[in-house]
């Protein structure tokens, strides 16, 4: 009897945000015969890596645990690389499938490239223009485009970005797998597995906040953690929640202009399922991640984003974020605004979502196979 070869997938992944939009495309591909399906992770995040492994019910084939407290990006770098050679030589995947624009995208693409293994990019495409910010996600994401045999872009924006630099072949627009992400975690009645999360008042006009970016390292950093204890302090009957990024300078900034503010609650990073189904009870999201971007918008919430740039013009397009830069009182000045103006704030919150229809994985997958049945 004929028996016809599988195509080996292999998806590597480090950090939260590449978890979290991996999950569901590696849950998807359990529902192909014709692929079989591998997963590493390098673990450049270990415990937030881990809430989301644990919340999408994934258990990696290849760990190379390589988290160090203050990791410098070489050693992320070089650790990751040398590990993913290993993993190579032992188990050699027809495609690797790195996400994004993080370190462990990086290496995980270079490391392929190395080993003749064919690279295909997930959330293919953003672009800022300049190369220190994001930074280095920025370069990473460039570079990783200019290794890929895939090229998965979430919009026809993404698509055109790679156009622009001359990138022909292989490209798929296919929508954003953090809608696909959405569709698990979700929930219209929810309660939350952070204890802390389901005692607080919800009544009250809630801000979810969240900042770790290392471009906003220093006076960036300073500035947005001013303005929220600002803005906590001029508004009583407002509130403002912080998962707090474990990142040992996240950390040390957020507790010295956060922690004794009676209306800003600073907890620990929550699971996904907590974080999306924490934007839905929100009155509205103070950022400087990428994801929640796009999360925030496809839950009707306005998001205000603490940076100079962003990748992702699709929601400004839309009406429901706006770019806040990293100025103390430009940042206070927007949010108290949408606090009290009613109507500027209805414009914003309306659900619209130009990252997909939730069937990103589908097709990612369908462009494998069709690929590699040729
Ligand atoms: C990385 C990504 C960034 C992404 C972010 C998401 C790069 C260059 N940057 O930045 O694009 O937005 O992840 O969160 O890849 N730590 C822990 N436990 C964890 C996670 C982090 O202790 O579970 C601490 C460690 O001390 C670590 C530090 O946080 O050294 C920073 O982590 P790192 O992966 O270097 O960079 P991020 O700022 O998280
Ligand atoms: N997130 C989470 N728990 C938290 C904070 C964030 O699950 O405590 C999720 C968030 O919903 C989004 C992703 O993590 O899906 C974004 O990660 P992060 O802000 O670390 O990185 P970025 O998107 O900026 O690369």
């Amino acid at each position: 009897m004929k028996t016809t070869k599988k195509i080996k997938v292999c998806s590597i992944f480090g950090t939260r945000p590449e978890a979290i939009k991996m999950a569901p495309l590696v849950l998807e591909m359990k529902n192909y015969d014709q692929i079989e399906s591998m997963v590493c992770v390098t673990a450049q995040h270990r415990e937030m890596l881990d809430q989301v492994l644990d919340a999408f019910g994934i258990t990696p084939d290849y760990d190379l645990d390589i988290m160090e407290k203050s990791q410098t990006l070489s050693k992320i770098t070089s650790k990751a690389m040398l590990g993913l050679e290993e993993v190579f030589a032992k188990d050699r995947p027809d495609i690797v499938l790195v996400h994004g624009d993080t370190t462990t995208t990086f290496a995980g693409a270079l490391a392929a490239f190395y080993a003749k293994i064919d690279v295909g990019h997930v959330e293919a495409g953003l672009r800022t223009g300049d190369i220190y910010s994001p930074f280095p996600e920025e370069m990473n994401r460039l570079l990783v485009s200019k290794i890929a045999a895939m090229h998965f872009a979430p919009t026809v924006k993404n698509a055109q970005n790679l156009e622009n630099e001359g990138i022909v072949k292989g490209i798929h627009i296919t929508g954003n797998t953090v809608i696909d992400s959405i569709k698990y975690t979700a929930k219209d009645d929810y309660s939350f597995e952070c204890e802390e999360l389901n005692h607080i008042d919800y009544t009250k006009k809630t801000i979810l906040m969240t900042a770790h970016r290392r471009e906003n390292y220093g006076q960036p950093f300073d500035n947005i953690c001013q303005a929220a204890a600002e803005i906590a302090k001029n508004n009583p009957d407002v509130q403002i929640i912080y998962p707090v990024h474990l990142s040992p300078y996240v950390r040390e900034m957020a507790g010295k202009y956060l922690s004794d503010i009676e209306n800003v609650h600073l907890i620990e990073p929550v699971g996904v399922f907590d974080m999306h189904n924490l934007i839905k009870r929100s009155y509205l999201v103070l950022t400087d991640s990428g994801g929640l971007q796009e999360e925030a918008p496809s839950l009707g919430k306005p998001v205000l984003v603490m940076r100079q740039e962003t990748e992702r013009p699709e929601a400004i397009a839309a009406g429901t974020a706006r770019l806040l830069g990293v100025d103390k009182q430009n940042i206070i000045d927007v949010t108290e605004m949408l606090l009290h103006n009613e109507e500027e704030y209805t414009k914003m919150a309306k659900a619209v979502n130009p990252y997909g229809d939730g069937n990103a994985s589908k097709r990612i997958i369908e462009a494998i196979i069709a690929r590699y049945e040729e």
